[in-house]
């Protein structure tokens, strides 16, 4: 394709509205359904999470969804110009909103590498007995605590066939690229993950896994902090106050029914989530069964140790881990690709718009200096240290900052709120009543509130 400049008039479209749905659920379904999920969910009292959960989808998640899309599809520009089309000034918001986004795809990147090798290795369970051992000295080279430049060639050569792949994609565009994945990838990785999950729940002690994971501890529920996993983890879910979806939506045709499509993303995102969740504790049963203890005696139940190192070992376990194994590092690989290529068209097309840039140029440019950066972070030792930082960084603090600065914005500083739910009305069979907005404008900012001023307090204490 020629290196057509990314245009804010006669914009590229995604061909149907099927494509544009799985685009968005291939943004939304990605590494923190599978292993942030279930983690969080874990760790903020298990069953009991459920309500902050589906409180935050409902207050907040659905809400500003909407509003991504609103503002997207009514001004027709990713995230930076879309705001400036608004307010001059709110282009920052745009700005910091995709600088977000970059930060995560550069730690994202390491973890779709992590999974491209043990894709590789699951094939001959290269990892062995000792899975802590191998993933931490003899994958990631993490050797004594003094922060190392030693690039390690096993995470180097698989975070540049990433890049590239990225770059390929971003560089055909939207509907040749980027939707052309979604279509293939997403039916895919769906059918993937159901059957991991039946496998899953067939092995002996499943349940007790499952009981381990929805027994609700109620005392959670009265911790702030849980409050603060539950919205971040729907902030960072369905990608949404990041800049993306407003990009995502700029693509949509004019004609487009804009809040049934966002109901079926966050209802599939949330689907997949709890799947995840059951899925992963089946597994965790199986193995507590395995060792004769129980599940909460485990370690490494979350994070990257649960995928690269607690998985391996029960890989090892099962009858026909292999192929199991196989499976779940592709669906790793699938859900975290269609992701970051989200985030990276959200950041190409920022910059192409802002200098007048072709899609390829800006694509290049774009995800060479992406690459260099996650090469340099994460192919070094000292790649872990800087994945906790980052992660704690962004998603709780950075994200929750973006979406109150947004709201706040539109609805309070430039009373844009009412025009965009007219704006969704006009195009939407199911329509926004008024209630979008006091969620959009009171509900939500104030709740964001109170929990990053929580958050701030208790990073500084
Ligand atoms: N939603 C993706 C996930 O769950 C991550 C993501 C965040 C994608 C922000 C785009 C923007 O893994």
């Amino acid at each position: 394709p020629s290196n057509a400049p990314v245009a804010t008039e006669n914009r590229e479209t995604w061909t149907s509205n099927t494509g544009f749905i799985l685009a968005a659920v291939g943004s939304a379904v990605g590494l923190g359904n599978i292993w942030r999920f279930p983690g969080v969910a874990y760790e903020s009292g298990g069953g009991a999470f459920m309500i902050p959960y589906l409180c935050a989808l409902l207050t907040a998640g659905i809400p500003i969804l909407f509003l991504d899309y609103a503002i997207g599809h009514r001004y027709r520009a990713a995230a930076p110009l879309a705001y400036r089309r608004i307010r001059k000034p709110a282009e920052a918001l745009g700005w910091f909103q995709i600088l977000l986004s970059f930060v995560i795809a550069v730690y994202y990147a390491a973890v779709i590498a992590w999974a491209m090798s043990y894709f590789v290795f699951a094939f001959d369970l290269s990892w062995g007995q000792d899975t802590l051992a191998f993933f931490v000295g003899d994958y990631l080279q993490v050797g004594d605590p003094e922060i190392s430049t030693t690039i390690v060639p096993g995470i180097a050569i698989p975070l540049v066939i990433t890049w590239v792949a990225v770059l390929i994609a971003i560089a055909l565009g939207v509907a040749k690229g980027v939707e052309k994945v979604n279509v293939l990838f997403i039916p895919l990785l769906f059918v993937a993950f159901i059957g991991l999950v039946i496998r899953a729940l067939t092995l002996p002690g499943a349940l007790d896994g499952l009981t381990e994971f929805f027994t609700p501890d109620w005392a959670a529920l009265g911790d702030l902090d849980v409050w603060i996993a539950a919205y971040s983890q729907i902030f960072f879910s369905l990608s949404i106050a990041f800049g993306i979806m407003v990009t995502y939506a700029s693509f949509q045709r004019r004609k487009a029914n804009m809040t049934s499509s966002g109901l079926v993303v966050a209802f599939a995102n949330s689907s997949f989530e709890l799947l995840a969740g059951i899925g992963v504790f089946a597994t965790l049963g199986f193995m507590a069964h395995q060792q004769s203890t129980q599940v909460s005696e485990l370690e490494g139940l979350t994070g990257p140790i649960l995928s690269f190192v607690t998985f391996p070992a029960v890989i090892n376990e099962m009858p026909g881990g292999t192929i199991f194994g196989v499976v779940f590092f592709a669906s790793l690989i699938m859900a975290g690709f269609t992701s970051i290529i989200s985030i990276l068209l959200g950041v190409a097309a920022s910059v192409g718009e802002k200098f007048g840039l072709g899609w390829r140029t800006s694509a290049v440019s774009v995800s060479a200096v992406c690459a260099v950066l996650s090469i340099g972070l994460f192919s070094t030792t000292s790649g872990l240290i800087a994945l906790d930082t980052v992660d704690q960084f962004a998603n709780n603090v950075g994200i929750v900052l973006s979406a109150i600065v947004m709201t706040v914005l539109l609805v309070w500083v430039y009373r844009r709120g009412e025009l965009l739910r007219q704006h969704l009305n006009a195009v939407s069979t199911f329509k926004v009543g008024k209630w979008w907005i006091v969620l959009i404008g009171f509900v939500g900012p104030v709740f964001l509130v109170i929990m990053l001023v929580q958050k701030l307090v208790s990073l500084v204490s």
